[in-house]
């Protein structure tokens, strides 16, 4: 096996599937464009969906890349020698040009011929079939017409041997995973690729994409079918330097000599250390992914924000627990940075943000951990004299509310101190909390629209309607212009440079009228703008609005900052048409619309 760097195998693999034709394309945000059902882009497939489901790709149907990857759920095991928030990933595509004949074959070469790996020691994956797709022999032909022996393949259920869809819905299907064998014995007779007891090490996944999951669940056949891979850059180059762990590659030696500078700890020598040191290394190289985004977001208290804001306090957490007394996570960043802005031009460019945020978040963390540390020490004697050695939901939500410690580092602290905490006991008091904050917000928001009729009321969802609805038949691109309502009609400018077909009027018609009929419940909630900005909701951020905004979500189909009012449901609404569509002025569009009863 050939010893590569992330470097080296980042620029072997995109030369490869170059020479098979491919066009390398550049990666993608980590905040996925159009897809509200995820934080985080968690696949190179992932903004590809569109492509992946018929569109047409300006690179042509053969592509190449190297993606920015995030997957949270693996946030709590971080710490572990193996699992990380931040990942690389290799893949390559074809948008109908290609199945699984080339695709495995490409795989197959890649892997014994470039990165040097002995065919013997390949095992492969392949679907085992169920109700939704065959039993994948034919997949199975190919690797055995390479070389790859029947007891190297292993069929696998669904739960093993399917891939995706990335968010909720989309593109799926069965996939084939390539695994190295470390020469380890076998647990058992029942050990197989994919096995906990890790004697196979997953290299690379080649997906099948022929289907598409609905919004009911069910698995659609596509006429055309596309091939998704994904190869993860740390696991693969630890493999191929026969290192233990991705900790040990020159990805992270260096964000670790720096964490061992700035602590005096070694790395290896204290198995609870290794732990903090990884947890900081980790969270570190993610949070700087995220601030240096393009659409980079900043910590906040909801979806992107609010894993950023994790990251970083845990890091800090974990830096204290090491004995860092000051500010130390710029220091860190700056070896993050230093090893990824060749690859990331993006980081560099967004450096400031970077450092400012990392430095805000971390003064004021810094504070609430004193604070909030002292009161769980003053807590815990009393605490320690009762038998239950759970901490109420009560406590917790104070902690929160009044330091603001996340509920997730309480339940650390907890931890170490041989306490659990009523999870559940908290979130029921969080709720108490909003909803009484909610009511005084209330309050203050009054005011809004003039007049405030039913038929207004009812207009104005209507307008929110409309405007999600225009994003989702015309492009995410859409953005309100300028929108005004009397009790007759909606009267709605938006940017489009050309006029609407009257297929596109239909739909989105449709669309709208769909939203009333299901009676989708309209909701409010009340937040800082960044965090408005953060959730996706639609608004126009330029404009001047209080410290705090509202809110309004229509089930799951709308989320805009607005004042209101709206309806309460929108099964009330009656029967929404456009009843014009026409110029404003140059690239900006008007539409008038009435609901009819
Ligand atoms: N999308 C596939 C994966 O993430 C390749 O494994």
């Amino acid at each position: 096996m050939k010893a590569l760097t992330a470097n080296e195998l980042r620029k072997l693999y995109i030369d490869f599937f170059v020479s098979k034709g491919h066009r390398q394309i550049s990666g993608a945000s980590l905040i996925p464009e159009n897809d509200p059902t995820v934080l985080f882009t968690t696949a190179g497939m992932h903004p590809l969906v569109p492509y992946i489901l018929g569109a047409e790709h300006p690179a042509g149907d053969r592509l190449v890349d190297y993606q920015k990857c995030i997957r949270t759920g693996d946030i709590d095991s971080v710490g572990d020698p193996h699992h990380l928030t931040f990942f690389e990933m290799l893949g390559n595509w074809s948008l109908g040009a290609y199945f699984k004949k080339e695709a495995i074959e490409y795989s197959y070469e890649f892997l014994t011929k470039h990165l040097g790996i002995d065919p013997e020691r390949l095992s492969v994956t392949v679907f085992a079939g169920d109700e939704n797709a065959p039993r994948d022999e034919e997949a199975a032909s190919v690797w055995k017409s390479l070389g790859i022996s029947e007891d190297r393949i292993f069929y696998m259920p669904k739960e093993d041997n399917w891939w995706g869809p990335a968010g909720e819905t989309g593109p799926c299907g069965p996939d084939s995973e390539m695994f190295i064998d470390t020469g380890r014995p076998a647990c058992g007779p029942d050990c197989h690729p994919g096995c906990s007891c890790g004697k196979y090490f997953e290299i690379w996944n080649d997906v099948f994409m022929g289907y598409r999951k609905d919004e009911n669940g069910a698995y659609n056949e596509m006429s055309r079918k596309c091939i998704d891979t994904g190869m993860g850059i740390e696991r693969t180059i630890a493999i191929l330097q026969g290192k233990k762990s991705v900790y040990e590659t020159e990805v992270f030696t260096p964000i670790i000599a720096k964490v061992e500078e700035l602590t005096g700890r070694k790395y290896g020598a204290d198995e609870e250390d290794d732990m903090s040191i990884r947890i900081i290394s980790d969270h570190i190289r993610t949070s700087v992914f995220i601030l240096g985004d393009q659409r980079g977001v900043a910590p906040s208290n909801v979806g992107q924000g609010y894993i950023l804001r994790r990251l970083i306090r845990r890091a800090v957490r974990h830096g204290r627990k090491l004995g860092i007394e000051h500010a130390f996570l710029s220091d860190v960043a700056t070896v993050v940075l230093s090893l990824y802005q060749d690859a990331y031009p993006e980081l560099k460019e967004h450096e400031a943000f970077i450092f400012d945020e990392l430095k805000k978040e971390e003064a004021k963390f810094s504070d609430t951990l004193v604070k909030g540390e002292r009161e769980f020490e003053k807590m815990l004697p009393n605490l320690m004299k009762g038998t239950s050695r759970t901490i109420s939901g009560r406590l917790a939500f104070k902690l929160y509310d009044t330091y603001g410690f996340p509920i997730e580092l309480t339940e650390e602290l907890a931890k170490e101190h041989g306490f659990t905490v009523d999870v559940k006991g908290f979130e029921e008091a969080f709720q108490k909390h909003q909803e009484i904050s909610r009511a005084g917000a209330e309050q203050q928001f009054k005011g809004g629209l003039a007049d405030h009729s039913e038929a207004t009321t009812a207009l104005h969802t209507a307008t929110h309607l409309l405007h999600k609805a225009l994003s989702v038949v015309l492009g995410g691109y859409v953005k309100q212009l300028g929108s005004n309502i009397t009790a007759e009609r909606l009267r709605f400018d938006f940017n489009c440079p050309r006029p609407m077909t009257k297929e596109e009027i239909r739909q989105v018609e449709d669309l709208v009228n769909e939203q009333i009929q299901k009676d989708l419940p309209v909701t409010i909630d009340v937040m800082s703008v960044d965090e408005a900005r953060a959730l996706g909701a639609a608004a126009q951020f330029d404009a001047k609005y209080g410290e705090k905004v509202k809110v309004y979500s229509i089930g799951d189909f709308s989320k805009e900052v607005c004042g209101g009012p709206h309806v309460e449901h929108t099964g009330t609404m009656g029967h929404f048409r456009i009843v014009k569509e026409q110029s404003s002025s140059a690239g900006v569009r008007r539409i008038k619309a009435v609901l009819e009863k």
